[in-house]
């Protein structure tokens, strides 16, 4: 298991209870991985070394977490040495890698997406401005960790945006999409496709959707008020299974760069249907988090399925009715400065909540001790029977966690069931 995050906390979670004696490595991991499975100190983005890792311990799975391995062609490395790996090889993950990219395979596919215009100067960024009109968006091309997004009724402040990231590569202006969003996972084979449950994430930093966007402050699923609005939620995701992820998968596998793992589509619901905003080519971090605590499907069979092929002999992912909310805990100065190095007290306490796991991201033991080393610090998991009260546990669990000077939301799962 490639990546430090709570997502790979969440994968591994889900993998150990199985209860089918699987072995785990985590490289590197982080302090919540390191207390239940092996982790080794290796650079995940490294692929000639995470390939060798790979073969001289008979490794048979390697599952990719975060996007940088898959932008920097680790899977392709592990697959050339023929073990299979659940992530998309360097190709296929500029899906997520650019955003330019990811717009022409949706025009090749006619999947429903917003209008954006590619701009390599200020000038270009100008027009494309005035074209699409207010509200503004612009995003940067490349990767940026969920901080390359300015959405702006402010045409100076749209413009100074993207100043600063064509320093970087090209920018995308786009339309905007009004409506709720919505964090579709579908697992791939390259052919094949099945879907996860539904989620939704939080982006911006503050109470309120308010402040800059971020990697995401916390999540729910199921979504109750999507069921209502397509008659179900099957409904919903067969449509977005046919008419954004099977066609997206296709016609990568039509250029011969097979999309082999997770598909993460990011959709808004408009009033005139489906539109992808964008998509990622691993799973969502903390969506995975109150995803996969729902999921009742063997995951292991399903990343093995996937990385082998042989995804359509099996029958779809069956999740359990129950809700499930995560509530990240930030550091200081997220997410533009995170103070790092401060002791985090309570996690005991705070796990003692009748349906609370803790999902580490960035924690390290330093005598004893459980220390912040990032923005993201943990998120705390509430699984029950709804969300209202898997709501409540999330909140009673964080009032457990001191860290100094860290922060939540306080809105996360309020008011959607
Ligand atoms: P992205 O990194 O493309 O997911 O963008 C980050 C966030 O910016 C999204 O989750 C949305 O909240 C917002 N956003 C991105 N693109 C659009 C758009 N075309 N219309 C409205 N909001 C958008
Ligand atoms: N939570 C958004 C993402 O994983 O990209």
């Amino acid at each position: 298991m490639l990546g430090s995050g709570a997502r790979e906390h969440a994968i591994v979670t889900a993998l150990l209870g199985e209860d089918a004696g699987h072995e785990i490595v985590s490289a590197p991991g982080n302090a919540g991985l390191a207390a239940v499975v092996e982790t080794v100190a290796l650079d995940p983005s490294n692929g000639a070394v995470v390939a060798r890792y790979a073969a001289d311990n008979d490794i048979e799975l390697v599952v990719i977490g975060p996007e940088a391995p898959l932008v920097a062609g680790v899977a392709d490395a592990v697959r050339a040495r023929r073990i299979p790996v659940f992530g998309p090889g360097r190709a296929a993950a500029a899906l997520e890698g650019s955003k330019a990219f990811a717009k022409r395979i949706m025009d090749a596919a006619s999947v429903p997406t917003g209008r954006a215009i590619r701009a390599t100067d200020l000038d270009g960024v100008a027009r494309a401005l005035d074209e699409l009109g207010a509200p503004h968006v612009v995003k940067a091309d490349g990767l940026a960790a969920g901080k390359g997004v300015l959405v702006t009724d402010e045409r100076d402040a749209a413009l100074s945006h993207a100043e600063h990231y064509l320093q970087m590569g090209p920018v995308l202006v786009e339309e905007f999409l009004d409506g709720q969003e919505i964090s579709l996972f579908f697992l791939s084979d390259g052919h094949d496709v099945v879907p996860l449950s539904p989620a939704q994430d939080y982006k911006r930093v503050g109470d309120g959707d308010t402040g800059p966007n971020t990697g995401g402050m916390g999540a729910y699923s199921p979504l109750p008020w999507l069921a209502q609005r397509w008659g179900s939620e099957q409904a919903f995701v067969d449509e977005a299974l046919d008419t954004v992820a099977l066609p997206t998968v296709r016609a990568l596998e039509a250029e011969g760069t097979p999309f082999i793992g997770l598909l993460y589509c990011g959709l808004i619901v408009t009033d005139a249907g489906i539109r992808v905003i964008e998509f990622n080519a691993r799973f969502g971090d903390p969506e995975t988090q109150v995803v996969l605590p729902r999921l009742e499907t063997p995951l292991s069979q399903l990343l093995f399925a996937a990385a082998t092929g042989g995804l359509g002999k099996l029958p779809f992912p069956k999740f359990s009715p129950d809700a499930a909310v995560i509530v990240v805990l930030a550091s200081e100065g997220y997410p533009d400065e995170p103070v790092t190095g401060r002791v985090i007290e309570g996690l005991d306490a705070a796990a003692e909540v009748a349906g609370v796991t803790i999902a580490h991201a960035a924690t390290a033991v330093v005598g004893g001790e459980y220390v912040a080393t990032g923005g993201r610090v943990l998120g705390v998991v509430a699984r029950a029977s709804d969300l209202a009260a898997a709501r409540t546990s999330a909140y009673d669990a964080m009032g457990r966690i001191r860290l100094e000077g860290s922060f939540y939301r306080h809105d996360i799962a309020e008011g959607v069931a």
